[in-house]
């Protein structure tokens, strides 16, 4: 059993990250200015979007994304249940009713054929959340969203680098979202983006990120640092500093390796675990390039004598730190509430929800890590594995013993 503990998630963070924000901090532009724009420029040619505009979070993302499409109090939109609080609150910062739609049991992202019976004369939006870095089925669901005329707003949060059936992921709706938390595929601490094709849309989200300043404005009185402005809007606070923009920068010349990494580990995960029947490993749609933010293993609890918790328990205890993503969101007590649905509403989410374990997955987990969590899994299935299917089967040292 290794002797630290091996946390679930952590950031990959270099002496090329440390030397651009020490640069940054020398420079004296420590706020939004050129390295930002420069983050905006790299990022949208990497995704091979015409815009990309920098902001301080996912959430600030998805809420200017929804600002640009002009969505209002009363209107609606539809995300799956399965996914992280961000994608709804948005909605409701204006007034506008989430509508959620069970998740696909395969995939765990929104399922499609649902979305539409949701579909109503109020539904402004559809949000397909790219859950764990894999891409949602987005041709079904964009013929859905042009069908009735509803704007389609990818939670890209998960999802970088991704691809649908060789388009990346930020390309597929009007506008996506993506989010540079400390344990996303790329980081600034904290931070976001918004990709789009629509200059009109890039425009908007641009000038509500800061305060509805026109951008014309400043570019119309051409002198740098000139004092004039104007407002067209009572916009937000959501311009990303250059301090952050500088870690990004680095990050993204890294975005092939920092995947190619997960990709490794996640194979490394599929093939160890191939022959557990008490465990399902996660399935990948074809025609998709997973981002393997997450990598999210089902417990088969009729074939384990624990439950999910007693099974995080066992892990914690050989020091492999989990998660569990996502506590659908009805069960939350502010959804409950203002939405007055009954858990079995979602009846997948509902039988997802008890089975998943998230295990590490990120790219500075050494070989010896890998082998570890595969390790601690195995031993933990096997300790706990039915009677009657443990015939054969050694018990580890290091859980022999205990209850
Ligand atoms: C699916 C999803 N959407 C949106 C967000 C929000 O991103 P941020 O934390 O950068 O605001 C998250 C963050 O964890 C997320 O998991």
């Amino acid at each position: 059993m290794r002797r630290d503990v091996l946390p679930f998630a952590l950031p990959t963070i270099t002496d090329a990250e440390i030397d651009e924000v020490v640069a940054t901090l020398r420079s004296g532009w420590i706020t939004t200015g050129p390295r930002a724009k420069r983050f905006e420029h790299d990022f949208a040619a990497y995704v091979g979007t015409p815009y990309a505009v920098a902001v301080t979070s996912g959430t600030a993302a998805l809420h200017l994304a929804l600002e640009a499409i002009g969505l209002r109090a009363g209107d609606e939109v539809i995300i799956p249940i399965t996914t992280f609080t961000a994608t709804a609150e948005v909605v409701r910062y204006v007034d506008a009713q989430p509508v959620f739609v069970d998740i696909d049991e395969d995939t765990l992202t929104i399922d499609v054929a649902r979305a539409a019976s949701a579909i109503t004369a109020r539904t402004r939006a559809i949000i397909p959340v790219h859950m764990a870095g894999q891409p949602c089925d987005m041709d079904p669901l964009l013929a859905l969203a042009r069908a009735h005329g509803v704007a389609v707003v990818e939670d890209a949060a998960h999802a970088l680098p991704a691809c649908y059936k060789g388009r990346r992921v930020g390309t597929l709706g009007d506008l996506a979202a993506f989010s540079f938390y400390a344990t996303k595929p790329i980081t600034t601490a904290e931070g976001g983006m918004v990709t789009t094709a629509s200059p009109d849309y890039a425009q908007r989200v641009a000038r509500m990120s800061l305060h509805g300043i026109s951008t014309d404005a400043w570019q119309r009185d051409g002198v740098e640092g000139s004092w004039f402005y104007e407002v067209e809007a009572p916009g937000y606070k959501y311009n990303m500093p250059d301090l952050a923009a500088a870690l990004g920068l680095v990050q993204l010349r890294r975005c092939d390796a920092l995947w190619s990494r997960r990709a490794t580990i996640a194979a490394r995960y599929d093939a160890a675990f191939a022959d557990l029947q008490e465990i399902a490993t996660p399935v990948v749609s074809p025609d998709v390039q997973h981002a393997w933010h997450l990598y999210i293993i089902r417990l088969d609890l009729d074939a384990l004598e624990i439950d999910r918790a007693g099974f995080i328990r066992a892990l914690h205890a050989l020091n492999i730190g989990t998660s569990v993503h996502f506590i659908p969101l009805h069960l939350h007590p502010y959804y409950r509430r203002t939405t007055g649905h009954r858990p079995d509403d979602f009846p997948v989410a509902l039988r997802v929800y008890p089975r998943v374990v998230s295990l590490p997955i990120y790219p500075s987990m050494s070989d010896d890590d890998v082998a570890d969590v595969v390790d601690a899994v195995r031993a933990v299935v096997t300790r706990y594995r039915r009677r009657g299917a443990l015939a054969g089967v050694t018990v580890a040292p290091a859980l022999a013993g205990r209850a």
